[in-house]
């Protein structure tokens, strides 16, 4: 795939996210030959630099290239410095648009990636919408890329939503999850719709329950500031474990047309049952901090201990729930995921259990202790999927144990490519599929929203848990308390 004609103008192009993940990944699509020299780049941020420092900034960001399609489009590349809310870098980023449009053909097509805090998100489209540059002009185009969060409620969803929409239509908007552009998240597409052997039993007769794991083993490091008005919930819960379930859940789409898979999202994550109420909530929702763990070799930091944390901080880093689905299909399968810092292993999973048989007179003794038939998608690390069914021991008792039917993405010799590659490319393309429609945004706040609330006036402390362990007691205790237990991810 080739982008076409365009300008891609980075808001925060001076910014962290621009120099770890933006600038390696355009270096990427430029050796692919997927940038071709009618695809311009305009830096705007508040860094006071000429076109050429920005050019020598681009190439000191990424090191130890000779490639000279991406020499090429950094020599050309353009800056505009100045606030984001000032009319003037918007007077200046126009003029400069239509420069690149007279230099290098690109055709009045506009890709604006908005890589600067999400505070500012709102700011910069209404600007843009003020300044007219949110609108195509004839047949070109003009999108908007933004990055989670988006909002941090249901309400300051709509307030952002409001505030982009007055620039730029929905079909403009371009969200990111970088789940979604994961190579095995994308999998559960094939693996659910291009074979015929696990739909059938992907529904309530055979399947018992959901396990989705989002597992760090890191703390939250630099981060504590903004880790501090986010947690958990916001972080992760919100964004990747519901855009994760609802691929893994929802029901066939009509086609692969973006969206025909997004409306099906939307009616999975509208059929999740929001969990609300005060016992609804103690007994289905748990959080909990981490605090000094590990070993004495390597001790780690309590949350609370974090630069920029507040030491009386009340700010989750662990959240377990069980979500229930009123559909024809789920009712009555539990979904409990989980994700926390600092646990033991990096995992994310998403394991599939089914029923026990229902009749085990050979094998006495085994129906409790051996664990369920179990599908495992391994998001991440180690890529791939597993089948854990029960086999006979070899020798003369009759012993049943676990063993493994397992599938590897290193068997294939292509290799992925990087998130922000993928994410980037769509974006130039047009193709919305990987990202998210505000009504999955909207309808995700509409999930978690109570139960935040729920613990932002609880007065009690919040559970803790040491750093390199699963969590606070409470979540074994969610599961436990259905006759399940969670899976061992490591
Ligand atoms: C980000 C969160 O969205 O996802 C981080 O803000 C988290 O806190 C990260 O560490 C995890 O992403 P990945 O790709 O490493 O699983």
């Amino acid at each position: 795939r080739r982008a076409p004609a365009c300008v891609l103008v980075i808001f925060g192009a001076s910014g962290d996210l621009t120099a770890r993940k933006l600038l390696p990944a355009l270096e990427r699509l430029a050796a692919y030959g997927a940038l071709p020299p009618e695809v311009a780049l305009v830096g705007v941020a508040r860094t006071v630099m000429t076109d050429e420092e920005f050019g020598a900034y681009c190439r000191e960001k990424v090191p130890g290239t000779d490639n000279p399609r991406w020499a090429d489009l950094v020599s050309r590349a353009r800056y505009v410095h100045g606030g984001y809310d000032d009319p003037a870098t918007y007077t200046r980023l126009a003029e400069v648009l239509g420069e690149c449009d007279r230099t290098h053909g690109t055709a009045a097509n506009r890709v604006y990636y908005l890589a600067t805090p999400p505070r500012l998100f709102g700011p910069i489209a209404l600007s843009l919408g003020k300044a007219g540059l949110g609108t195509p002009a004839g047949d070109a185009f003009v999108r908007a890329v933004i990055e989670k969060p988006f909002g941090w409620d249901e309400d300051s969803a709509r307030e952002l939503y409001a505030d982009l929409t007055s620039a730029f239509t929905e079909e403009q908007i371009f969200r990111i999850d970088h789940y979604l552009a994961k190579e095995t998240v994308q999998n559960l597409l094939a693996l659910r719709f291009a074979n015929s052997i696990f739909e059938p039993i992907w529904n309530r007769t055979w399947v018992d329950n959901v396990q989705i794991t989002v597992a760090e083993t890191l703390g939250v490091g630099e981060r504590g500031g903004f880790y501090e008005t986010t947690g958990a919930m916001r972080d992760i819960v919100q964004n990747h474990v519901l855009q994760v379930l609802s691929l893994f859940l929802m029901e066939p789409p009509t086609s692969f047309h973006p969206e025909a898979i997004r409306d099906e999202k939307v009616k999975l994550l509208r059929a999740i049952r929001p969990v609300d109420g005060e016992r609804d909530i103690a007994t289905n929702a748990v959080r909990g901090q981490y605090t000094r763990g590990g070993t004495r070799a390597d001790l780690m930091p309590g949350y609370r201990e974090e630069p920029g944390v507040d030491p009386l901080s009340s700010t989750e880093t662990f959240v377990a729930m069980r979500l229930d689905i009123d559909n024809w299909r789920w009712t009555g399968v539990p979904v409990y995921v989980r994700t926390g810092k600092r646990l033991p292993a990096r995992v994310t999973e998403v394991a599939m259990q089914f029923h026990r048989p229902p009749h085990l007179p050979l094998f006495p003794g085994t129906a409790a202790d051996l664990e369920p038939d179990t599908l495992v998608v391994r998001v991440q690390p180690d890529e791939g999927l597993s089948l854990r069914f029960g086999a006979k021991v070899p020798g003369h008792a009759f012993r049943v144990q676990k063993a493994s039917m397992d599938f590897s993405y290193q068997s294939f010799e292509e290799q992925s490519p990087d998130a922000y590659e993928r994410v980037i490319l769509d974006a130039l393309v047009g193709d919305p599929t990987l990202f998210i429609r505000a009504d999955e945004v909207g309808r995700s706040w509409h999930i978690v929203d109570p139960v935040l609330r729920y613990w932002a006036a609880d007065p009690r402390p919040i559970p803790l848990y040491q750093a390199a362990t699963w969590g606070p007691p409470e979540a074994t205790a969610l599961i436990t308390r259905d006759g399940r237990s969670w899976r061992h991810s490591t």
